[in-house]
């Protein structure tokens, strides 16, 4: 089946929503890097690596899909926080936003009746929920802490202590 060009526009476009993702949490990265939370830099970078994975697994379905692939230029990212609570804001909203563009590719997937597009689809509105509420439930944490330094320090140890999530390590198409 022909890839639709509306939902191959659209996925060559997440190929770059993915890529600025990688480059936002790289940007949080090396911001906490300049602070005394190196387990919070650690996450950021793991977080990094796996928009880069999910960068990769669009431009592989598009492949795939023979469909042709045409990357844009990443944009510039933010690299100046007030908090580490700051960073895990931006986190949220970023993670929303993309939540929100997959949901737009869904319905067209749904528009053509792309059924093997929807279930992409589907995989990645999965990583996006569990995406959304890690960085949801560390953000309640860092509110409760506070400006508490000995609390946030364990937060810290806690997410230094992450692991990559189980579903972008095991979500096949080269991931
Ligand atoms: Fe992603
Ligand atoms: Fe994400």
């Amino acid at each position: 089946m022909t890839l639709n060009p509306k939902l191959s526009k659209l996925l060559n476009e997440q190929i770059n929503n993915e890529l600025s993702s990688s480059y936002i949490y790289l940007a949080m990265a090396a911001w906490f890097e300049q602070t005394p939370y190196s387990g919070f830099a650690q996450w950021m970078f793991t977080q990094s690596r796996e928009e880069n994975m999910h960068a990769l697994k669009f431009y592989q379905y598009v492949v795939d899909r023979d469909a042709k692939v045409e990357l844009q230029p990443v944009a510039k990212p933010k690299a100046s926080f007030k908090s580490p609570l700051d960073v895990f804001e931006h986190s949220l909203r970023q993670e929303q936003e993309v939540t929100r563009q997959i949901n737009v590719l869904f319905e067209v997937a749904e528009q053509v009746k792309d059924h093997a597009a929807k279930n992409l689809l589907l995989w990645f509105l999965n990583e996006q929920m569990e995406e959304e509420k890690t960085v949801r439930e560390m953000l309640e944490r860092l509110k409760l802490a506070g400006n508490d330094p000995a609390s946030l320090l364990v937060l810290d140890r806690e997410a230094g202590s992450r692991k990559g999530s189980g579903g972008s390590t095991t979500g096949g198409a080269g991931a």
